[in-house]
């Protein structure tokens, strides 16, 4: 990969609509504000039936978070006073859906892939769990899914995927949000495609389907009727965010492609860099690298590291997924007491990853700078 690159400015994302996208998005913007159909209008519907047919499911409802995405199929399973088990390596809003739908959240480790660990989930599933929430960390969709989805079925537990990472990942070509009963997604600014702020729940569970178009509009059983049946919430997507999801999701398979093209480079470059190790994406799964995880050796300050890649090279590394697991979180710890110790490979693997910058227009000269920055400052 290129040496001696003169001096580039490297930011830690970058979200992009190109010309053509952004006058795309404004004709829809433009037909909303004419008809005054502003939400739960045609380019709603247009955006579930096209993400629904990207993903290989029958059904696709539209929210306005993936944090809604997670909440409203837990409470359409009525998980109220039971209990939830969720990886203690992943984002709050993983833990904050449970706890909002009224359930306890359990906390299970991680294994090297940076996803829940079948054994761990195991021996954290109680008498009272209803359901599991696997997150595929990363963009990374690891063969263990197939273990989870089998414990899950066996132990009589609901599987909720959080593929709010994982937009088109695959594992033996089997697409993310299709292992389980349901799956949510997000379309945060950062992601691998946006709505601005907004999620989908994908299903096949056509009574769910169903469900969770009641909870996110308040819980009323029907459109123009007030009859409330659910304790529902506004869990609206508008038709502005619809209208720019429908073009992001026009471009998710050229993002992925390249962002492949990055991943491969850094693969090859970050091999003959010392104290630093890739994550090795498992046999059969093909990540979407939402995230390019590495692992640093034992010892070395990622702070100290972080900042001078940033004000030596002005290179911004991505944040890590995740840099401190939940049960250590100071929110967490003020409800279950002191969380070190409890789940150690999460403790470890948070500790130690960095996420190389990663997006779609990334040259591959930006690459080949990012990594001769890492070799100096590591070296
Ligand atoms: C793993 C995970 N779950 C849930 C969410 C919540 O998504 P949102 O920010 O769209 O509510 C995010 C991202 O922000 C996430 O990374």
């Amino acid at each position: 990969m290129t040496q001696n690159l003169g001096k580039m400015n490297i930011p830690a994302a970058r979200i992009y609509f190109s010309e053509e996208d952004r006058k795309e998005v404004l004709a829809r913007i433009d037909e909303s504000l004419r008809t005054g159909q502003l939400t739960l209008g045609k380019f709603g519907r247009q955006f579930e039936q096209e993400f629904a047919k990207y993903v290989g499911v029958k059904h696709a409802i539209a929210v306005n978070s993936g944090t809604s995405a997670l909440e409203v199929p837990l409470r359409a399973w009525g998980v109220e006073g039971h209990s939830v088990v969720v990886p203690t390596n992943t984002f709050m809003a993983t833990a904050l859906a449970v706890w909002h739908a009224g359930a306890d959240v359990i906390f299970a480790d991680c294994d090297e892939s940076l996803c829940m660990d079948p054994a761990s989930l195991e021996s954290a599933i109680r008498d009272d769990t209803k359901a599991v929430v696997f997150v595929h960390i990363g963009g990374v969709v690891p063969p263990q899914i197939e273990r989870i989805a089998e414990i899950c079925r066996r132990r009589n537990v609901l599987l909720l995927e959080d593929s709010a990472h994982a937009h088109g990942s695959t594992f033996n070509g089997r697409a993310a949000g299709t292992f389980g009963q349901a799956a949510a997604f997000s379309f945060y600014p950062t992601k691998l495609m946006t709505s601005g702020e907004g999620g989908m729940i994908v299903t096949n569970d056509a009574k769910l389907d169903e469900q969770a178009r009641v909870f996110r509009d308040q819980g009323k059983a029907g459109f123009l009727g007030n009859v409330h049946t659910e304790m529902g919430y506004n869990w609206r997507m508008s038709e502005p965010h619809a209208a720019i999801g429908i073009t992001h999701l026009a471009r998710l398979n050229s993002f992925i492609a390249e962002r492949r093209l990055i991943a491969r480079l850094y693969d090859e470059a970050l091999a003959d860099v010392p104290h630093i190790e890739r994550l090795v994406v498992p046999e059969g799964s093909a990540s979407n690298y939402y995230k390019y995880v590495a692992f640093l050796e034992p010892g070395i300050d990622r702070a100290q590291l972080k900042k001078r890649l940033r004000e030596e090279h002005s290179v911004s590394m991505s944040g890590e997924v995740y840099e401190m697991p939940l049960h250590l979180q100071p929110v967490v710890e003020k409800m279950n007491g002191p969380g070190t110790g409890r789940y150690p490979v999460a403790e470890d693997l948070c500790r130690r990853q960095v996420c190389l910058p990663v997006y779609p227009n990334m040259t591959e000269a930006e690459a080949g700078y990012v990594v001769d920055s890492l070799r100096k400052v590591l070296a």
